[in-house]
């Protein structure tokens, strides 16, 4: 099967190497035989171990019919849009890692590669290297899924560690983070959770069977998360953390949410460090499952692209069947209504007051003469609008796991 790449980034350039140096492991677990056809990329490599392949012309690719299984890791929405479409219209499989292409435009492509009788596979999209989409679709099948709860972007969840573990500043983590090359140069979508929203509208997407638009999910960031918050979660047993999470409610609405959150200090999610990623799924057969790995890195994803481009060849004459159906109408919750428990700091609190506002709620003593508020599970408006009246320094959910 020839595979050519689309965008020779980090990504795609693993993607040639793992294909390069695995080509026996991969020929001898799957029966088929991979090998590069081009690499499409607007800049220049020279001396590059695969310059040979390399094009500035899509054309190249598409007009190849040799060419059986295109990979898209270029990242943004166009040209990748564009050109994935062009693919599959043409009779090519396509496997990409581009979250946003398959947040935003997932229905269209899928429904595209049906019309052509294709495959359209994006395992790493979500949790870089991690199994997530296939055990979502396939192992975890026979379920139906409560819930999804993911620490779903490396940058931040390196960025909380260091603050929780080193007492590090949001701004010197953040730093450190862009140093190491976790973080984009800018690193707006990672840090305002926007990375993390696309990547659990995939998930909710799959889990739910119909397509959740990253614009319609209430996102946070962790720009706004101080010291002062980490050490007063600590005192009240808890860690922040980024969760993006999805939640199927009784009326059978979608609940879908991105923000700092607080976990319970011994819970499986809390112990997931720097740019670690973990997904926890709740099924109602399996119970509690969770995924664990690097969320990010050349050769992690490029593990994941890989294996999608193996099942493409694999199964070159059917359709795989994993995916979702158009976005159906008043499928989310509105926010305000979602039960939900909260943190809040509160200074010089009137803890009678607090106590009759918030029946049920338990208020811890913090540092300097703040009183910390856990409350019980009720709709988020309600919460929001009791608390607002004690002028709360920081609100922020909290989990049961
Ligand atoms: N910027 C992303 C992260 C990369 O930090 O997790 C992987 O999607």
């Amino acid at each position: 099967m020839k595979v050519a790449i689309m965008g020779y980034g980090v990504v795609g350039s693993g993607v040639a190497e793992v294909i390069g140096k695995n080509a026996g492991v991969i020929a001898r677990k799957s029966g088929v035989s991979l090998e590069l056809s081009h690499i499409l990329d607007i800049r220049e490599f020279p001396g590059d171990p695969f310059a040979a392949y390399l094009t500035k012309n899509v054309d190249d690719i598409l007009n190849d019919d040799e060419t059986g299984v295109v990979v898209e890791t270029m990242g943004g929405l166009e040209p990748a849009f564009r050109f994935v479409s062009a693919c599959l219209e043409k009779g090519k499989h396509v496997v990409t890692s581009n979250k946003e292409l398959v947040a935003k435009k997932g229905d269209v492509l899928l429904a595209l590669a049906e019309q052509h009788n294709v495959n359209f596979l994006f395992e790493a999209s979500v949790g870089g290297g991690i199994p997530i989409i296939r055990p979502l679709f396939r192992c975890l099948a026979a379920n139906r899924i409560f819930e999804i709860a993911g620490i779903l972007n490396g940058t931040t969840n390196f960025i909380l560690t260091k603050m929780i573990m080193e007492d590090m500043d949001f701004a010197d983590a953040l730093k450190l983070a862009q140093q190491k090359g976790y973080a984009e140069k800018d690193p707006t979508a990672d840090v305002e959770g926007i990375d993390a929203c696309r990547k659990i509208c995939i998930l909710a997407s799959l889990a739910f069977g119909s397509h959740v638009y990253p614009d319609g999910v209430p996102t946070k960031g962790i720009s706004e998360i101080t010291l002062d918050d980490v050490k007063a979660a600590a005192l009240a047993g808890f860690v922040i953390k980024l969760i993006a999470r999805a939640k199927q409610l009784e009326n059978g609405k979608l609940a879908l949410c991105v923000s700092p959150t607080l976990v319970k200090k011994d819970s499986m999610l809390a112990g997931v460090s720097g740019v670690f990623n973990a997904c926890l799924v709740r099924g109602d057969a399996v119970g509690d499952v969770l995924l664990y790995g690097q969320g990010a890195g050349k050769l992690a994803t490029a593990s994941a692209v890989v294996g999608d481009v193996i099942d493409c060849a694999v199964h070159d004459r059917e359709r795989i069947r994993l995916g979702w159906e158009k976005a159906a109408d008043g499928v989310l919750e509105d926010a305000d209504k979602v039960p939900t428990a909260l943190f809040a700091r509160i200074k010089n609190a009137d803890e009678a007051a607090l106590a009759a506002a918030l029946p049920g709620a338990t208020l811890l003593s913090g540092e300097n003469g703040e009183t910390l508020v856990l409350t019980g599970e009720a709709p988020a408006g309600e919460l929001n609008a009791a608390l607002a009246a004690f002028d709360p320094v920081t609100v922020l959910p909290v989990v049961d796991y």
